[in-house]
């Protein structure tokens, strides 16, 4: 089957790759200068390093290139069986796209988006065979992270869904299937990691190596979560917790943070400007390695997650099985949430959040009313 890319950006290219990897004839388009060319060299380096690395062979590398055509012209999309759409995160270019896509490609092709943000129901609504389309939501660097989710327009047939679940199976992806509902499973319930994180600091409870190290050394988790930030760009983790705050109708939950607009303002955005919650010129701080101190940081945001987790169960966002796995194979969490909930104590946790909701008569801390039914019904979620 042949599979269409358009987009060649970060995500477009890495999706190409895995294609071409799973022996595809894969078109990767584009249509802005250089921007094919700039992917072509890119494929080129990557592939180059696995051959160095010994993880593909010489061999192999020219095969997966000899997929590939590189392309500035959208007619060779036609005679695709998949075509996944990777370009930039705006809803009126993305249609128009959309509707230009389906005048190239047969009845049968599923045509895909891998948008972060955007509703698949008002993407799906510029084409005319609605049913067909799709979300296949890759995570970034795509060929490295394991998971995919793939969301259901309303207007997505059954048959749609489970041909487009049963090809990204194939190529050795671990798929979950999500609500076509802002941030999907994965940054829906991220959000309070960072967001908690940041609250705490901003109360003066502990500083950014402090919160990090508890969240790494007691809570188990790979990069405390301003590190995380940091990593992820601060300008790109604000967009997604603001798209998600204004798409749930400013559910205060959701609330971005001034600590956080700020650090973008400031040009501090991460390991990539060299600055951000850290200083990656100078020594790291030194965390106060105090245990006490060190569980409060984690049981509290520990709590919101869960929180967060439960609340998409009960608002059938995505099953219990998808919702684990969506946060240990797309974030790289220690373990599923609703297992952790589960080893904590579901009246722990809601303990916790009633404790946090008490303090503050905010409505960010309201505990889903699936953890209220469950502590009192002395359920666990496995
Ligand atoms: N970067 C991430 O971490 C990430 C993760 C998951 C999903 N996404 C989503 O993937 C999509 C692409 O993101 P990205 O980070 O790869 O962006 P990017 O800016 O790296 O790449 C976008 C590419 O699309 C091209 N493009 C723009 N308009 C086009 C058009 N009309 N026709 C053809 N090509 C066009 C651009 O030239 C560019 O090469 C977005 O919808 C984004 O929300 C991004």
């Amino acid at each position: 089957m042949k599979v269409s890319v358009i987009g060649a950006g970060t995500m477009g290219a890495g999706i190409a790759q895995i294609a071409a990897t799973n022996g595809h004839e894969v078109c990767l388009y584009d249509s802005f200068d250089g921007a094919i060319e700039s992917a072509e060299n890119k494929l080129k380096k990557i592939l180059n390093r696995l051959v160095e690395k010994e993880r593909i062979t010489q061999k192999e590398n020219e095969t997966i290139l000899g997929n590939i055509n590189f392309t500035k012209d959208i007619n060779k999309l036609k005679g695709s069986g998949l075509v996944i759409e990777a370009i930039i995160e705006n809803l009126e270019i993305k249609q128009a796209v959309f509707a230009e896509i389906e005048s190239l490609v047969s009845e049968n092709c599923i045509i895909a988006s891998n948008t972060s943000s955007l509703s698949l129901a008002s993407i799906a609504s510029a084409c005319k065979k609605a049913e067909r389309v799709v979300g296949i939501h890759f995570f970034n660097p795509a060929p490295l992270m394991p998971l995919v989710e793939i969301i259901p327009a309303v207007q997505t047939t059954e048959a749609t869904l489970n041909a487009a679940k049963s090809i990204i199976d194939s190529w050795g992806k671990v798929t979950v299937i999500a609500k076509d509902t802002p941030g999907f499973i994965v940054n829906r319930v991220a959000r309070p990691f960072y967001g908690e994180a940041i609250r705490i600091y901003e109360e003066g409870v502990a500083d950014f190596a402090t919160i990090d190290w508890a969240m790494r050394e007691i809570g188990g988790f790979r990069m405390g979560p301003f590190e995380l930030m940091d990593y992820i760009g601060n300008d790109i983790n604000y967009i997604v917790t603001e798209t998600v705050f204004s798409s749930f109708y400013f559910d205060s939950r959701y609330k971005p943070s001034f600590t956080q607009k700020r650090m973008i303002e400031a040009g501090y955005l991460g390991k990539k400007s060299g600055r951000g919650y850290y200083d990656y010129s100078a020594d790291m701080p030194k965390a106060n390695e105090d245990r006490g101190l060190g569980k409060t940081i984690l049981w509290r945001v520990l709590a919101m997650i869960i929180n967060e987790a439960a609340d998409a169960l009960f608002l059938k966002i995505a099953s219990r099985e998808d919702i684990d796995l969506a946060m240990t194979k797309g974030v790289n969490y220690p373990k599923g949430l609703l297992a952790w909930a589960d080893e904590i104590g579901i009246k722990n946790v809601l303990k916790q959040l009633e404790g946090l909701q008490a303090e503050y008569a905010e409505d960010r801390y309201r505990p889903s009313p699936l953890l209220k039914r469950m502590a009192r019904e002395n359920k666990t979620f496995y």
